[in-house]
């Protein structure tokens, strides 16, 4: 199913063709849309069923998942408010297709307003692969975030995101009681084959074989 708007966000919806395995939520980063991450979502977990919405925020025309003034510069309300609109949309579209709690896989923008829908509703998600992600400040308080499992790649020469950020990011998960497997590659913010790599076996160890609930 391609580039539909039901459900309140443009999205691209591919069923799964091996049902044992869990679900991928796709959230692309900026500037990006609903197709972006599809291929490098077959690749590192073939046959998954896989949600793509497009960002609804505009940044000079490029999609994004919530508005910012600057790099790092961004509108908290609003990511708040599209981090609520995202769950519900996540709601509606896991009954509207039958499929299990999803995994997130996010890079850049769509890893961050990955990590804040965990934040926001620990149920929501099964996982979440974060991808070059930022932390502009501090989300405590934090839920208990029960065991769930997250992988973050950072890149040690990302030239967009400082990556003692993503490294923040990674202990506040763990403190929130997150199972947080973090990664620094020697890449900046574009993703390279690495990331695929370990971003695959992760998620054949944690739960991308085993739907959960
Ligand atoms: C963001 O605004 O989410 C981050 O700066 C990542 C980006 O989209 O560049």
């Amino acid at each position: 199913m391609n580039g539909t708007s039901d459900l309140g966000f443009i999205h691209h919806f591919v069923p799964a063709a091996d049902s044992a395995r869990t679900p991928l939520l796709l959230l692309h980063g900026t500037g990006g849309d609903e197709n972006d991450l599809v291929p490098i979502a077959q690749r590192i977990a073939p046959g998954a069923a896989l949600l793509s919405p497009r960002g609804k925020t505009l940044e000079n025309g490029m999609p994004r998942f919530f508005r910012r003034s600057g790099e790092g510069t961004w509108d908290v309300e609003d990511f708040k408010a599209r981090t609520a609109e995202l769950g519900d949309f996540l709601t509606r579209a896991r009954t509207a297709y039958a499929i299990e709690k999803p995994i997130a896989l996010g890079y850049s923008n769509g890893a961050n307003i990955a990590w804040s829908l965990l934040l926001k509703d620990p149920d929501a998600l099964a996982g979440a692969v974060l991808m070059r992600a930022m932390l502009p400040f501090d989300p405590r308080p934090l839920p208990d975030l029960k065991g769930l499992p997250v992988l973050i790649l950072a890149g040690s020469h990302d030239e967009l995101i400082p990556v003692q950020q993503a490294g923040v990011l990674a202990a506040l998960l763990g403190e929130a009681g997150a199972d947080v497997t973090y990664e620094v590659l020697p890449s900046g913010h574009g993703l390279t084959t690495e990331d695929l790599k370990l971003a695959a076996e992760w998620l054949s160890s944690h739960g991308a074989g085993s739907p959960r609930g």
